[in-house]
């Protein structure tokens, strides 16, 4: 018997640490999955998913290059839906940030998205983030920041933060698009996302907790805004891809509160770890809030505590030798 394509999606980026997660999810849930990778001939963004239960009946891989619109139409040909995960993430220094963040980001999705309509896809999750909303100085400081609040397009300019503003720009993009040319889609903004690694490598929020345990103090005043699991960001996906009534953005973090909280609790679980004291305030201006995912809770989602998130990122470290 055919298979109805109604559970057929492409999920781009599908290599990486939030892409892996949600690959499995859609596997376990009985999706047929076409996961984009960069490099076919690299094991290091294959094997994990092949080895993935469900993967040798219903996972397909495919070689995309974002820039490239003709190599995104063959990983998305047939499906309903689409996850567009992939983005270059990093908030290190980047010395072409056009190249290595901007044009990826936008164009990337444009392309995606074009592809998608192209194609008669029903409904396109796109994964933007919490730096679509922060750095954002102007909001008021008595208000917590939610869905309503963007990122400051000239702060992150005049600052030089690049990631930020490819996130900002990339999903104000997809939303224009959407308007346009009447595709659907809906918006996850993750905050920084913590939680078992699948993938052979370490992708940049986990470096984060790993550079904090090794003593680092940066206090990621314009990046942080809350910690969340990578396995509820997975969730997060696919109950507002599964939910047609969930519209907008949606904030998804375990809480909204400052670095040095964050910081303070791996020190308070992990004493033996030289954990630096960071000041109570590292975010200036943000209001801490246990409400931040309230769209997502309404929605089912039950957010794993920062507790939990801590202990399996701590976990995954030293089990894959990042951590001693
Ligand atoms: N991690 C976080 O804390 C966080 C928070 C909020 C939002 N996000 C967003 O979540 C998404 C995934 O992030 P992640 O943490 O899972 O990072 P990641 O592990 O680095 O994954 C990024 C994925 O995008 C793919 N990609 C990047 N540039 C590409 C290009 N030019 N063409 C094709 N594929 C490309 C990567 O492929 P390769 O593996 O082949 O490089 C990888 O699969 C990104 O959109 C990121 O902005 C992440």
């Amino acid at each position: 018997m055919a298979q109805s394509n109604t559970k057929i999606v492409c999920v781009t980026g599908g290599s990486g640490f939030i892409g892996s997660w949600l690959v499995r999810l859609l596997l376990d849930r009985g999706y047929t999955v076409n996961a984009t990778v960069k490099d076919l001939k690299d094991e290091k963004e294959t094997k994990h998913l092949e080895a993935l239960e469900g993967a040798e009946s219903r996972l397909r891989l495919f070689q995309i290059d974002l820039l490239d619109y003709d190599s995104i139409v063959s990983a998305v040909a047939g499906v309903t839906g689409v996850f567009h995960v992939a983005s270059p993430c990093t908030v290190d220094k980047v010395h072409d940030p056009e190249n290595e963040l901007l044009a990826p980001a936008i164009k990337g999705t444009i392309n995606v998205l074009t592809a998608a309509k192209e194609l008669g896809v029903k409904r396109v999750v796109v994964t933007s983030s919490v730096s679509a909303i922060v750095p954002s100085p102007s909001w008021p400081s008595d208000v917590p920041k939610s869905e309503d609040c963007w990122t400051d397009e000239e702060f992150c300019k005049q600052k030089e933060l690049w990631y930020p503003l490819s996130k900002t720009l990339a999903e104000k993009a997809a939303w224009d698009f959407s308007k346009e040319k009447g595709l659907d889609i809906v918006v996850v903004n993750p905050g920084t996302v913590m939680g078992p690694i699948l993938p052979p490598t370490i992708n940049a929020s986990m470096q984060m907790i790993r550079l904090l345990i090794q003593g680092c103090t940066d206090e990621y005043e314009n990046f942080f805004m809350g910690p969340v699991h990578v396995k509820d960001v997975a969730l997060a996906h696919i109950l507002v891809y599964e939910n047609t009534s969930a519209t907008g953005r949606h904030m998804c973090v375990e809480s909204i509160c400052h670095y040095g909280d964050f910081a303070a609790k791996v020190a308070e679980l992990y004493p033996k770890y030289n954990i630096p004291r960071l000041p109570k305030d590292t975010q200036p201006g943000l209001m801490r809030s246990n409400k931040g995912g309230k769209k997502l809770m309404d929605l089912g989602l039950q957010f794993i505590p920062m507790e939990q998130i801590i202990r399996d990122s701590v976990e995954t470290l030293k089990a894959k030798g990042y951590l001693s």
